[in-house]
């Protein structure tokens, strides 16, 4: 049998369905919330009602663009965590409501296992066992990945995740939400070298992101006090320097990753390796290392459903399905 499955992601603020036929990725229509934009972050009331907005017209477009009428379906895939409450349930009670109406199975999926995954949607695909470093606007985590459904967290951030430390240092600098990608695009103009920040050093694997937040809020505040206009005279080198800093901390843990597994497969997920400096650094550093590197097409980086649907496929074959009484979580471990 080859197995049809419809998957959606709604645990953040991207309302998304994809369609899977055996193992094939067909579509990943993506509904963006741009409402979050006007308040400089994500507002979690607005998101779950932007999602039970969109998701009918996002689902519709998946199947026909897929060409696959809804009785066709093998099951129904959903992000079951982690991820904010409210948007969780709106993707829960909609995929139970049609697994319920079409009498097919529904399958839960872990949204960061997702992430991980997203490396089989296309070639070239990492083989087992491999390290993925995930990192995104929620999420900053190696995982060591054994098998497609087995996978073990060796490193996590302990607060902050990067992507929120990319965005709230633009935000202090007066740049709009999401401000990771215009820092990337003023860090290639400028000067890396320019300022330096001390890093907080955590033990073993893990990250720790708040206390570079709070350094560069106060360098600012101490620089603006000397020169007004500090920020605009100098946003290239400083977007470079902290840029530099940040895909540093991230590096150092991956080294040390791949040094204490001795794997040489490098994997990257999450809305963060989009980053021009994180790619190029670890480019350079897999040449030396002779490490093979995956990084997925942008489109799956992000939160999306075709990561979904790819791990759904992989449950599916495994016959693990979930029951109706199934709920959301807002924390989920791998
Ligand atoms: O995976 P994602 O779309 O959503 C989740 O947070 O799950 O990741 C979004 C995050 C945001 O923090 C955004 O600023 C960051 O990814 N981001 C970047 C870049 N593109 C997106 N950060 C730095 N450089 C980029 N080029
Ligand atoms: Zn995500």
């Amino acid at each position: 049998m080859h197995p049809i499955i419809l998957a959606i992601e709604s645990s953040c603020d991207e309302t998304s369905a994809s369609v899977i036929t055996n193992g094939k990725v067909l579509n990943n229509i993506i509904a963006t919330q741009a409402i979050h934009q006007k308040y400089g972050g994500v507002v979690p009331e607005l998101a779950s009602r932007a999602h039970q907005q969109n998701i009918v017209a996002v689902v519709s477009e998946a199947l026909s663009t897929a060409g696959i009428d809804k009785s066709k379906l093998s099951a129904i895939a959903f992000t079951r965590g982690p991820g904010l409450i409210g948007s969780l349930l709106v993707g829960v009670s909609f995929a139970k409501g049609m697994a319920l109406a079409l009498n097919i199975p529904l399958i839960e999926i872990n949204h960061m296992q997702a992430h991980v995954l997203a490396h089989f949607i296309d070639e070239p695909r990492p083989s087992f066992p491999f390290l993925c470093l995930t990192v995104s606007g929620g999420h900053t985590q190696i995982v060591l990945v054994k098998d497609f459904l087995d996978m073990e967290v060796i490193g996590e951030t302990q607060d902050d995740a990067v992507g929120e430390a990319f965005d709230k240092a633009a935000k202090l600098m007066g740049l709009p939400y999401p401000g990771g990608p215009l820092i990337d695009k003023h860090a290639q103009l400028g000067d890396a070298k320019r300022f330096t920040f001390t890093e907080t050093v955590m033990p073993n694997l893990d990250f720790s992101f708040s206390g570079i937040k709070t350094q560069f809020m106060y360098f600012l505040r101490d620089e603006v006090r000397k020169n007004a206009d500090f920020i605009e005279q100098n946003l290239n080198d400083i977007c470079a320097s902290l840029q530099a800093h940040l895909v540093g901390m991230l590096l150092k843990r991956v080294e040390q990753a791949a040094k204490q597994t001795n794997i040489k497969e490098i994997a990257i997920a999450g809305g963060v390796s989009a980053n021009s400096g994180l790619r190029k650094s670890l480019l350079a550093m897999a040449e030396r290392k002779q490490w093979q590197v995956y990084i997925p097409a942008f489109e799956y980086c992000t939160d999306n459903a075709g990561m979904i649907a790819m791990a759904a496929h992989y449950k599916f074959l495994k016959g693990d399905f979930a029951d109706l009484s199934v709920t959301p979580l807002a924390r989920m471990p791998i």
